[in-house]
Parts: C-alpha cells; structure tokens; sequence
C-alpha cells in the first residue's frame, strides 16, 4: 500500500495532479476511481470524511458528496458518511474485470499487462504432459520443493548457461512472485528492510509491504543502477533485483554492473535475482551476462518463471538457491500451499525441452513488436523521450513535464488502459513517466500509440495553462 492510512492532505496531495484541470464531481470521482484501479488505494482501506478531503483539495464539501456517491454506485466505495468510507471492489455480475465501464471504448486496449498468450506448442506440450502423469498416479502427487523431472530441467538449463547447478538447489513454485513471497517469508520478519528498485515491478512492492516490510529504494534509471544511493543505515535482509529486462525501464545489466550491485551488500543481505524476463534480450550481446553467486559476497538467488517464457497461466515458476536455503524455504512452503501442480510442472519440463525451437521464433517477434511501438511513437508523440529498451516486453517513456496518471484517465475515455508510472514505485514518484508494454499484435499498439497522442494532446493546454509542477506534486 503506498498510501498507508489515507489521510486527506495526503489523497489531495496524489490527487492534486488528476483533479485541478477539471475540478467536478465527475473528474474527482475519475482520478479517485484511477487511484483505486491501479493499487495506490487498496481494498478496506478508509479514505477520509467528505468535510476533510473538501478542504484539503479546496473543492466544495458537495462536489465530494457527489463524487462519493457516484464510487458507491460504481462499487468502488462502500460505508456511508458517519460511519466512513471505505475502499472496495466491484462484483462485476458477468464475472469481467472489476474495472471495465460500459461503454468506454469497447472493446479496451489493455496496455497494462507485459504478458504473452501462449505458443502454439503449449497445446502440444499438455498433452505429452497428461500422458506422463499418469506415472505420477500411484503417488499422492506432492512434492514440496516440486517434481524431480522439473528441478532437474530447470537446473540443466542453469548449467548450459555456466552456472553447474543441481536439482536440490532448485525449488519450484507457482511464479516468480510466489518465489519472492516465500523469500519473504523465510527471510524478512515484520519491520525488516528490504531493498527494492525504484522503479520495478509493482507486484514486488506489493508482496513487501504485505510482509511489512520496510522499503528501501535502488535507483534505476537509464543511466543504470544506482546501489552507491541505497539508504544502508539499516541493514537489508534481502534485495530484490532485475538485471535482465529491468521492468519497467527495460535496462538489461553488463557483468560489471552486475558485481557492483551484488557486492554492494554484505553477507547479511540475501539478494534475489528476478530473471523473469530472461529469455527476452533485445540483442545477443545483451544474453551473455549471468549473475554469477561468488564465493565471500552475499547469497544470491535466482528466480526464474515460465510466465514470459511460455505462459502466465501455467503459474510455475522457480528459484535456484544454496541447498539449504532451498531446504529452509521448503519448510515455510509447508504451511501455504504445500507443493506446485503436479500437471502444469509436467508441462514446462516439455516445453522447457522444446525450448531451442520455441524461443527464436518469440524473441523476434518481440523485437519486431517494440519496434513498431517505438516508431508509433517517435512519430505520433514526439514531445516524449523513450528509453530504448535493451530487452524485456515494455519500453519506459518520459513524458516530458506531463503526467502518467492523467494520461490513464484521458486515455481510459478513449478505450485504452495504461499503468501510471506511480505504480511502479514505492514513493508514489515518478508521474511523469510511463511503461508501454508491446506484447500486443502491432495494429492494436499503432491504434493505441494515436490514441495516447490524442490523450496528451487534450491534456496539454489545461496542463500548461493550470499546473506547470503538476508532475512534482508526486514527490514524497
Ligand atoms: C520482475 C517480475 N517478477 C515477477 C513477475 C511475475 O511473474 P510470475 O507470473 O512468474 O509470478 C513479473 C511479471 O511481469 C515481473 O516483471
């Protein structure tokens, strides 16, 4: 939660960006709806009285009243005036996203999302997988640290690229977020100090706090990573770091950043290396490097998944750790979900196997995607500065003065849905920047690269008229 206890001059000040231009009922309800929609407002949590965030935002009492009343029609608030008001999700009855409005723009670009559908060979690949569990059926299918046929693919795959690795330092979950949630589970007790990149994935950030974490940040811009800026005053138990396809800046790290970052922590400190987006360097240059655990540096562990890879729905991912932390962890596993799917493990030892024929094929794709993207934009939005990514599924883009969080909710009216730079962070900073994922076929990106220039171009005379520092009223 980036917003903790929701006070009113702290909402106003998150606010002040999305509302100011317009000022209604109907933008407030929109900018606080974009706030709930994107996490920085969670579920259950109690947004101040009508009277106080009136008067933090300098609006009337009755434009909140109206705004309130709009959200809890909506779903998106529930509670009443007196007994407060709170957070909460709508139950869409046709079981769609609890976000979606009818009738804005249908169907939605959904820019939100850097996942892939699945490759052709996955269908292949569950069926070869059914035949094979049968020589599972006469077990009771639960292997907590996962299948020996996994750990044992997966750490082949450790030792093609130089890392000599075996099965029993490899542990299989469901993602590389529920590696990271275990990690945290094993390592980090209420109040510890956990470092993560700023800016990174949000469900990294999430997954912390959830563990009451407190967060320190490793900068990460285009320049790089920035380990000489982390707060050390505490000491981290664990950091969490993405060196191949940094998400969201898409930075891919040399060797050298690499030791420089890990050997900026000591022995106390486990650091966790998310390789999530592995397989998709936008260079062959850029897939030499491996971080490579050495001995007198902190404990590394790797984290790898077959979401990007091959598909978010399979939910298996993996961590490759020094057996004994695999052992530890495998203990914390068993009160929470006791092993991975037995199945879905069968299925990516296939693909894993047919991974050579898979890959090259997906990687260009790819490539070719971010390509039309950057194009799109460098035509259509040329006041934006992008950062070319050197691998992974989204670019990061500077908006140059502008802001991320306006542009959601202009550009959600046009029926195109894009993450805030905000999320991406701890601090609530960031605003004036915003990832664009290209995992989408290039028609939909081109159509949704004309309608973010639309979206910025009926933001920019209110803003440059109204809030020349809006973007630096996100600095916390
Ligand atoms: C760095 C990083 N870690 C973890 C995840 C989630 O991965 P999984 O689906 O394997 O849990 C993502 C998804 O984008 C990611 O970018």
């Amino acid at each position: 939660m980036y917003i903790g206890l929701v006070e009113g001059s702290r909402l106003a000040e998150l606010l002040a960006v999305t509302v100011a231009p317009r000022g209604r009922s109907k933008a407030l309800a929109s900018a606080l709806r974009s706030l709930i929609v994107d996490g920085r407002l969670l579920y259950g949590d109690r947004v101040p009285p009508e009277r106080v965030l009136a008067s933090a935002l300098g609006v009337a009492r009755s434009t909140v009243t109206a705004a309130f009343d709009q959200l809890r029609g909506e779903g998106y608030l529930m509670g009443r005036q007196g007994s407060g008001t709170f957070v909460a999700v709508p139950v869409a009855a046709n079981g769609g996203r609890p976000d979606e409005e009818k009738g804005v723009g249908d169907p939605a670009i959904d820019l939100t999302v850097a996942a892939l559908p699945a490759p052709p060979a996955l269908a292949e690949a569950a069926a070869a997988a059914a035949e094979a569990l049968v020589g599972h059926l006469a077990s009771n299918g639960l292997q907590p640290a996962g299948l020996l046929e996994l750990r044992t693919e997966v750490a082949q795959r450790y030792c093609e690229r130089g890392l000599p690795t075996g099965a029993d330092q490899i542990l299989i979950t469901a993602g590389a977020l529920h590696a990271w949630d275990l990690l945290l589970r094993t390592f980090a007790r209420p109040g510890a100090v956990v470092v993560t990149e700023l800016p990174t994935y949000p469900g990294v950030i999430d997954a912390a706090l959830a563990h009451r974490a407190r967060l320190r940040a490793l900068p990460v811009d285009e320049g790089g990573w920035h380990p000489e800026e982390i707060d050390f005053s505490r000491a981290p138990v664990l950091a969490h770091v993405t060196f191949d396809g940094q998400n969201p800046t898409g930075g891919w790290a040399d060797a050298s950043t690499r030791n420089r970052v890990v050997s900026a922590f000591d022995s106390s400190t486990v650091v966790v290396v998310d390789e999530t987006m592995i397989d998709y360097p936008h260079s062959d240059q850029a897939r030499q490097a491996i971080t490579r655990p050495r001995p007198g540096q902190p404990t590394v562990v790797l984290v790898g998944s077959a979401s990007k890879s091959f598909w978010a729905g399979l939910r298996i991912g993996w961590m490759r750790a020094p057996a004994s932390v695999v052992q530890r962890v495998v203990a914390v596993r068993a009160g929470q979900d006791l092993a991975p799917a037995a199945l879905n493990q069968l299925v990516v030892v296939e693909l894993l196997q047919r991974h050579g024929e898979i890959f090259p094929q997906r990687r260009s794709m790819i490539v070719a995607r971010a390509g039309v993207l950057l194009t799109a934009l460098a035509r259509h939005c040329p006041d934006w500065r992008i950062i070319p990514p050197r691998g992974g599924l989204a670019a990061w883009v500077d908006l140059r003065g502008g802001s991320s969080t306006q542009l959601a909710i202009e550009a959600r009216d046009r029926g195109i849905r894009i993450t805030p730079g905000p999320r991406f962070t701890h601090t609530g900073t960031h605003d004036g920047w915003l990832r664009l994922p290209f995992v989408l076929p290039q028609e939909l990106l081109i159509e949704a690269v004309d309608g973010l220039a639309d979206s910025a171009h009926s933001l920019q005379p209110a803003r440059t008229r109204r809030h020349p520092t809006a973007a630096t009223a996100w600095t916390a």
